[in-house]
């Protein structure tokens, strides 16, 4: 599909008002199944953590709305709100990224917005859940 979003798209440093917006959409219903994480997080918790990492955050603007957010650290993660999943805003986003991701198996969404934005697989993952003895 060509989409062309780009000139709408902005980003923008996020501030500590944003962690309401942050825990709802990171720790929403819907992005839990997709998220490595599956283990309730408390809104306070949140905050300090977010606090703590608020660097690492921008904000994704379509015109004035605010539709997720991007971290970056030694990995990077992109979270967009439902309504503006899969009209090309992901890859948009990412193309101005270079880096790192873990996918979530079977996150085909995700992972074809990497791939649009040019991130190559690369090695495969080993992991163990439970020890044997
Ligand atoms: C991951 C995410 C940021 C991607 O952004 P996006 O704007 O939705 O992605 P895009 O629209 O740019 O690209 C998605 C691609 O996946 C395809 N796709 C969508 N749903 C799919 C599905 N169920 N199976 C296979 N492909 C799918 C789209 O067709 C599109 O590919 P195409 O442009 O080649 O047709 C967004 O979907 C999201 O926030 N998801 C929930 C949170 C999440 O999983 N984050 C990733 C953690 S790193």
């Amino acid at each position: 599909m060509n989409h062309n979003h780009d000139d709408n798209i902005s980003l923008r440093n996020a501030t500590i008002d944003d962690a309401t917006f942050v825990y709802a959409l990171r720790f929403g219903p819907d992005v839990r199944k997709v998220s490595w994480s599956t283990s309730g997080v408390s809104f306070r918790n949140h905050r300090n953590y977010f606090n703590k990492h608020l660097s690492e955050y921008q904000m994704i603007y379509v015109g004035n709305t605010c539709v997720g957010f991007i971290r970056v650290n030694d990995e990077i993660s992109i979270y967009l709100h439902k309504p503006y999943r899969g009209k090309g805003i992901g890859t948009q986003v990412l193309n101005r990224f270079s880096g790192r991701a873990t996918i979530k198996e079977g996150n085909e969404q995700s992972r074809k917005a990497f791939m649009n934005a040019g991130f190559q697989q690369v090695g495969i993952i080993m992991e163990k859940k439970v020890k044997r003895i």
